[in-house]
């Protein structure tokens, strides 16, 4: 990269600051105890491996975009205006493989008109998205832009297999980003980003798409639901989310010690756990909703800041470290202190 483009002009002095966030769960619960009415399981297998006790699902009819809407509508109350010049939706379950699903949600939000893609990083869809709000910012693309990330998970896991459907659960979070300053409140930070192809096959929905259908051999009815690696899938987790959370924080020029809140894509309660107990931060500034949220994809972290935010257990001023990982394999980390927002 040249000098001239390394400290390059007004547009790396635009920070994406958010100004609204919103989230939404469908409102039917499972509980621990209605799988195990259909699966070989235990509530206390789910919980002491999970630590998951409920979580919410769709009902027939119900697709990505219409908790998508819920969440983006929220945002946008949250952040006072009805306006953004693009939206950004990070999903693992579009409505249908084409168009994207970021289109009818803009215009089914009275934003039609206004730019709008998917962004597809599996659980890390939100920092993926944050990453591309942020470029359209920095880059003068967007002056505002809502970022939806949402996830109907439950559409493509297959009720049998007790390895995933204990897990994923469904929900949405949304944040409105304006252009601002990098330095205050609500800015995101450096943003940490990586991935690992090498090992796609941990985490995959093997059918549906262009390899499968052009190998001419029809898929199999269960090729269509997701499958996971589970114990392979844990280790990366930790490793990765580890790793990437120093670096976002060394970037930022913090340590350790000053983060307020982790706030961490809620896999699994142990890989958070395993993940903060690494970083050294204590139990009382990691937050966590996966007990009544479950793993609810690419949604997991604005759903959580949202639900935080609202309970009180995060407020204006605190140093927030974000994490993720999922399929792809992807990761990422980030940081910000935590603006003056009212969570809707
Ligand atoms: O969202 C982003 C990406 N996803 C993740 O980061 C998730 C990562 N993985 C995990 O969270 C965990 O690996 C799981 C929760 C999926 C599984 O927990 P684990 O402690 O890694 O269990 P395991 O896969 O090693 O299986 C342990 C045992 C096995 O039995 P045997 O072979 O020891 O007899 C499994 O068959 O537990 C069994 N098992 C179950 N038993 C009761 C697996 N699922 C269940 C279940 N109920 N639901």
């Amino acid at each position: 990269m040249s000098t001239s483009a390394m400290t390059s002009p007004v547009v790396t002095d635009r920070a994406a600051v958010i100004t609204g966030i919103g989230s939404y769960v469908p409102p039917d619960v499972v509980t621990n105890e209605d799988l195990t009415a259909r699966l070989d399981t235990s509530d206390e297998w789910i919980r002491t491996r999970t630590g998951i006790a409920t979580r919410h699902v769709v009902t027939p009819g119900t697709a990505t975009s219409d908790l998508a809407v819920e969440a983006g509508q929220r945002a946008l109350k949250s952040a006072g205006s009805a306006v953004a010049d693009a939206v950004v939706l990070a999903t693992t379950t579009p409505d249908q493989p084409c168009p994207a699903t970021a289109p009818a949600v803009a215009s089914r939000l009275g934003l039609g008109g206004a730019a709008a893609f998917d962004v597809s990083a599996v659980c890390s869809g939100f920092l993926y998205g944050l990453a591309t709000a942020s470029g359209l910012i920095a880059a003068g693309v967007a002056d505002r832009v809502l970022l939806i990330a949402a996830d109907a998970f439950t559409t493509i896991i297959d009720p049998r297999d007790r390895g995933t459907a204990v897990i994923f659960a469904d929900g949405a979070g949304a944040v409105v980003l304006r252009a601002g300053d990098p330095q205050e409140p609500g800015a995101v930070g450096p943003l940490v980003l990586g991935s690992d192809g090498g090992l796609s096959h941990l985490i995959e929905v093997p059918a549906g798409g262009s390899r499968q259908r052009s190998s001419g051999r029809p898929a199999a009815p269960e090729e269509h639901y997701f499958r996971m690696r589970g114990r392979d899938t844990y280790r990366h987790a930790v490793e990765h989310m580890t790793r990437a959370s120093h670096e976002a924080v060394a970037r930022a020029g913090w340590r350790p010690p000053d983060i307020d809140r982790f706030a961490a894509h809620q896999a699994n309660a142990r890989i958070l756990a395993a993940v903060a107990d690494r970083l050294e931060i204590p139990p009382s500034r990691r937050l966590s909703n996966i007990e009544h949220v479950g793993n609810t994809g690419g949604a997991s972290i604005p759903l959580l800041l949202a639900q935080a935010a609202a309970a009180g257990q995060l407020t204006a001023g605190h140093k927030v470290l974000l994490t993720s990982f999922g399929g792809g394999l992807a990761w990422g980390a980030t940081t910000l202190q935590w603006p003056d927002v009212t969570a809707i």
